[in-house]
């Protein structure tokens, strides 16, 4: 038992829980997924399950990502990239529902599957339909030899390392990461994106492991904002265009962890249902960087402060519009749009990591959920 007990403090270098080391892990695993693929002097991205595979998806009409969770949101992250960038339809589903509803699958359709374990029941099911009905499937994995690292065409690992605690951290910016190299190459060679911005993009994704560091910077000012808020009974997140994926899994960090219900909306559907909840107890994350609809979400933040909620703002360091209106603020370093995600992450990570702690529940294991979902 002693031994046992001795063993997990060795394993969580000196943290407290798995959780917090991968939180801080994420540097070094960002770092990690793009290591040895990009070339940033020379402008070259090399990944061999996109290089071996090249014509199929330049040429593909559609692609569709198909994930559960935390890698769902990812998923979603990825539309936004994609579309951007390489100007290819995307739709992203849960497998769950994708499975079961008879969907529309061409021959020219690429299926990108995402899941960190490579073993959730409903994303292998929706794989074997997809390949049945003649897709090509690309999967991106962080458990190497995973069933469906196995069960796809190609694919592409994360090289989170190990990911523990079960409310999913590292797993889901390694991911962005490894889509967001997908996006690029495929975007260099269809020519969506000028020379320039490519390598210029490269140069900023290779900028990211700092400025995850600086970000995790903000821990103690974290801390106190968790006190003041950790007996709220809800919470809102709101966030638009590649942030409001990022709103969804903040909410969901908190869901899983703290068992305090949290929702997360884009920024301008809170007028059509939230709106009605927000009162003096209803505190409200707002992602608002300075690129990305920024006015828009000024007045998103007016208008929750005028019916008196409470406003944690996401913002980008020297920002002093945000910082009039909200009760309190949190900066992240500045980047290019499209990589904003694996910045503002962060603060959300640290945000339900330390209200979970200060009510006193079990961070690594969070009752009634599971690491990796092999059933139905
Ligand atoms: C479970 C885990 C989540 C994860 C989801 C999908 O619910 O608790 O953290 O996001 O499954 O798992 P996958 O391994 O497919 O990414």
């Amino acid at each position: 038992q002693e031994l046992q007990i001795n063993l997990e403090q060795i394993e969580k270098g000196g943290y407290d829980h798995f959780m917090l080391k991968e939180i801080y892990e994420q540097p070094n695993a960002i770092s990690d997924t793009y290591r040895g693929r990009i070339r940033v002097a020379e402008g070259i991205i090399k990944m061999a399950g996109i290089d071996d595979n090249l014509a199929k998806l330049l040429n593909a009409k559609r692609i569709i990502v198909i994930a559960c969770g935390t890698s769902w949101h990812a998923g979603l992250v990825a539309e936004y990239i994609f579309e951007e960038l390489v100007r290819i339809p995307v739709e992203v589903e849960y497998a769950s529902e994708f499975r079961y509803r008879n969907p529309v699958i061409h021959q020219d359709d690429v299926v990108i599957a995402i899941s960190q374990s490579g073993e959730t029941a409903d994303t292998m099911a929706a794989i074997k339909l997809a390949k049945e009905r003649g897709a090509f499937v690309f999967g991106v994995c962080n458990v190497v030899g995973s069933s469906i690292s196995r069960e796809t065409h190609a694919g592409a690992y994360t090289h989170a390392g190990p990911e523990i605690g079960v409310a999913s951290t590292k797993a889901f910016t390694t991911q962005i990461t490894v889509l967001s190299l997908i996006a690029l190459k495929l975007a260099e060679r269809k020519g969506t994106i000028s020379n320039s911005d490519f390598h210029y993009y490269l140069q900023e994704l290779e900028r990211i492991p700092e400025k995850v560091k600086d970000a995790l910077e903000s821990n103690d000012h974290i801390k106190l904002i968790a006190d003041t808020y950790k007996n709220a009974r809800n919470f809102l997140y709101l966030g638009r265009g590649y942030n409001f994926p990022v709103a969804l899994e903040g909410a969901l960090k908190l869901k899983e962890i703290s068992y305090i219900h949290a929702e997360g909306y884009p920024a301008a559907e809170m007028k059509h249902g939230p709106i009605a909840l927000i009162d003096e107890q209803m505190p409200v994350v707002v992602i608002a960087t300075k690129k990305g609809h920024y006015e828009k979400v000024v007045s998103n933040i007016q208008e929750i402060k005028s019916r008196k909620g409470k406003i944690i703002g996401i913002v980008t360091e020297g920002d002093e519009t945000v910082k009039r209106l909200a009760d309190h603020v949190i900066e992240i370093p500045e980047t290019i749009e499209f990589l904003t995600p694996l910045l503002t992450t962060i603060p959300l990570q640290l945000l339900s990591y330390h209200i979970a702690v200060m009510l006193g529940k079990n961070v690594d294991q969070p009752r009634n959920l599971a690491k990796s979902v092999t059933v139905e």
